[in-house]
């Protein structure tokens, strides 16, 4: 490697040649940058040899001094030359080295990376809102916590009616004044009021779809005291019953997946729809297979809006009518998926979520029957 230093200065002498010719020795010797280092510090550092013979130019005689002074000046400017040097010889062999140890097959198919997953509700969710957004929809919210107003008297649920004590309620404390304190606020049971905050914020024509939280009093393999809905609401002047029933019955075909799934719509009631409808959907109740089989499974309720409510909220019913329903979101996750208890929805055991959960770079794309 010594071919790369420049040569020695012919004009030093004695020691200086020396210090010269064991440096470059030194540099020639140095298998790496640590080691150059060590060389570089031996002779140019603080204590150096070449710091040295500088500190001790002091001590030559006067008339030798200047003569000195230059000689070690130019072996000071050669030793900075080839240490330099022999630096960039060893970061380009460094860097070759790094190259060819880090070599890239990009022929190499994509190695698996451990990803998160989409939980099941979470999923359910989505598509819901893909199918009701592919069929016009937007989708509204509203709080958790709610009044007695929105969460029953306006969905005509008067103080007694018994539809209330259904729900198994969770009240919170009074807010405000004594008044107040006859209708505590609620943890809402269902996503209906979000059909009164609805209609109050915007004027019909109306096509919305709520999605989340819902509460009550219930704890068992297929109630949990938090769980989810999905509300849907549409008014306009001339929708019927027909709209409502093509409506839900693409949308169930598309979340299952069915195109040919067997709906029914079943007469029923609801303080806050007239007519009421239940809507059950051909299953085998021996098997749990959708679609198959002589069974009926009810999964929804719907109706047309009752007048008192689209009164309470300023629409007139003479004008605009319309229809609304409401699903469980975990009931539908757990008969599409197959899954048998509701209560491992919330217990976050990632054995659970790896079996269930779902690819989160996988598309929602749910057109059939939309
Ligand atoms: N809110 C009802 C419940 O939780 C479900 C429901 C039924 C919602 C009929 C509706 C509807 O919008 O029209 O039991």
């Amino acid at each position: 490697m010594t071919d790369d230093l420049p040569p020695a200065p012919n004009d030093l002498t004695g020691d200086l040649q020396a210090l010269k010719a064991e440096t470059d020795q030194a540099l020639a010797a140095a298998p790496d940058l640590r080691a150059w280092d060590a060389v570089r510090i031996a002779v140019l550092g603080r204590s150096g040899k070449l710091t040295m013979l500088l500190r001790d130019l002091g001590k030559t005689p006067p008339e030798q001094r200047r003569e000195r002074g230059a000689a070690l000046n130019r072996l000071k400017d050669a030793l900075t030359t080839a240490i330099d040097a022999r630096r960039a010889t060893l970061e380009d062999a460094a860097l070759d080295a790094r190259l060819a140890s880090e070599r890239i097959d990009p022929t190499l198919p994509p190695r698996p990376r451990e990803a998160g997953l989409i939980h099941p509700i979470a999923r359910t969710m989505e598509e819901i809102a893909a199918i009701f957004g592919a069929m016009g929809c937007t989708v509204s919210d509203g709080p958790d916590v709610e009044s007695d107003w929105y969460n029953f008297g306006a969905l005509n649920i008067p103080a007694h009616h018994p539809a209330r004590a259904d729900h198994d309620t969770f009240y919170l404390p009074p807010r405000g004044d004594a008044a107040a304190a006859n209708s505590p606020p609620v943890l809402r049971t269902h996503t209906s009021p979000v059909q009164i905050r609805t209609m109050l914020l915007q004027p019909p024509p109306i096509r919305t779809v709520v999605i989340g939280r819902t509460y009550r009093a219930d704890h068992d393999a297929t109630h949990s005291p938090m769980f989810h809905q999905c509300e849907g609401l549409v008014i306009d002047r001339d929708i019927t019953l027909g709209h409502l029933k093509g409506c839900l019955t693409d949308f169930l075909r598309a979340f299952f997946g069915l195109a040919d799934l067997p709906v029914r719509f079943r007469s029923s009631y609801f303080p806050f729809t007239e007519p009421s409808m239940e809507v059950d959907i051909g299953w085998d109740r021996r098997t749990g297979e959708l679609g198959k089989g002589g069974d009926w499974l009810e999964i929804l309720g719907s109706g047309m809006v009752h007048p008192r409510v689209l009164a309470n909220c300023g629409i007139d019913p003479r004008e605009w009518q319309g229809f609304a329903f409401g699903m469980g979101v975990e009931r539908i996750t757990m008969l599409k998926h197959g899954i048998p208890d509701l209560r491992p929805f919330y217990e976050s055991d990632i054995r659970w979520l790896r079996h269930y959960g779902f690819n989160p770079l996988a598309p929602t794309m749910l057109h059939e029957g939309v």
